[in-house]
């Protein structure tokens, strides 16, 4: 393979902006991180993309963990394109002191705006909204695949970018996601279909007397919440009443683990 991108998706944007990308560049490969692919440590291609969402204004810790284990050819071209909802916060900064500590480079970095899907806090964004970001994504993928066929250099300092990685490392201190799946549950519409089982990137759900029993190894990525085809999965009591939301160019078997 020419190059390789590695994605982490839960509803789908992020899966989105990697075919999208990889539909721009010559034989590349998107792989998954997930539980099943962790224990990939070693990449032969040398142009590497890494493609997820913002998560507490940081890096998933799945994405993390991944990053930490693989082992990068010294001069790869390696690159970054974070999916988010209002701000990329300290994502790519800290995405870049993991990859200096492998003593690589991280040589491009972009940022594009989504819908945002966490919806334990707040609903779906409106059809109107979701448009507007699904427009902006269509225009930056054209720079984006335009610089990466380049093996452009692509900073990513800007006006207050500094003020933002302080925030955005501070409110990622106290993002602890794993034990958060205690609070999902499941209303009377549940058919035990398996869908939230087989979406979770960690492998987090097992299905126990045809029902989802969460194993406390959760990211919050919220897959199994936004896919349920009954919208089954409440998270508290926030959700009964809330939309879902998942990336519409995206199909659920895409993202089965
Ligand atoms: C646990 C969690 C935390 C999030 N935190 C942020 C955040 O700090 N800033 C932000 O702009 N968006 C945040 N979002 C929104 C996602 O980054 C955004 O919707 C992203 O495009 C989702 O990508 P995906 O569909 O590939 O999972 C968060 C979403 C989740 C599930
Ligand atoms: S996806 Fe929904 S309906 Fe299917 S087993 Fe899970 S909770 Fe039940
Ligand atoms: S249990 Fe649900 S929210 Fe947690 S990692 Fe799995 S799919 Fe994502």
């Amino acid at each position: 393979m020419e190059s390789i991108i590695y994605c982490f998706s839960g509803t789908g944007n992020s899966l989105k902006v990697a075919k999208d990308i990889s539909a721009g560049l010559k034989d590349t490969e998107i792989i998954q991180i997930c539980e099943k692919n962790m224990n990939i440590n070693n990449t032969t291609s040398n142009k590497i993309g890494f493609i997820f969402p913002v998560y507490a204004s940081g890096i998933p810790l799945l994405v993390k963990q991944f990053i930490e284990k693989i082992s990068i050819t010294k001069d790869s071209y390696v690159y970054t394109v974070v999916t988010f909802g209002a701000a990329a916060g300290a994502s790519i900064k800290q995405l870049e002191e993991l990859l200096t500590d492998k003593g690589i480079k991280l040589s491009a970095a972009f940022k594009i705006k989504m819908p945002g899907n966490y919806q334990v806090i707040y609903a779906p964004y409106s059809k109107a909204k979701q448009k507007k970001c699904f427009d902006n994504e269509k225009e930056k993928i054209s720079e984006i695949v335009k610089s990466l066929n380049n093996n452009e250099i692509v900073g990513f300092s800007g006006l207050g970018e500094s003020l933002r990685r302080t925030v955005g490392g501070m409110i990622y201190s106290s993002f602890s996601p794993y034990e958060k799946d205690k609070d999902f549950w499941t209303d009377k519409k549940c058919n035990g279909c398996g869908t939230c089982s087989k979406v979770c990137p960690t492998n987090n759900i097992e299905m126990i007397e045809g029902k989802p029993q969460w194993q406390h190894k959760c990211e919050q990525c919220l897959a199994c919440m936004q896919w349920c085809p009954q919208k089954s999965i409440q998270y508290k009591k926030v959700t009964r009443k809330r939309g879902r939301y998942h990336h519409p160019d995206v199909d659920v078997t895409e993202l089965f683990h």
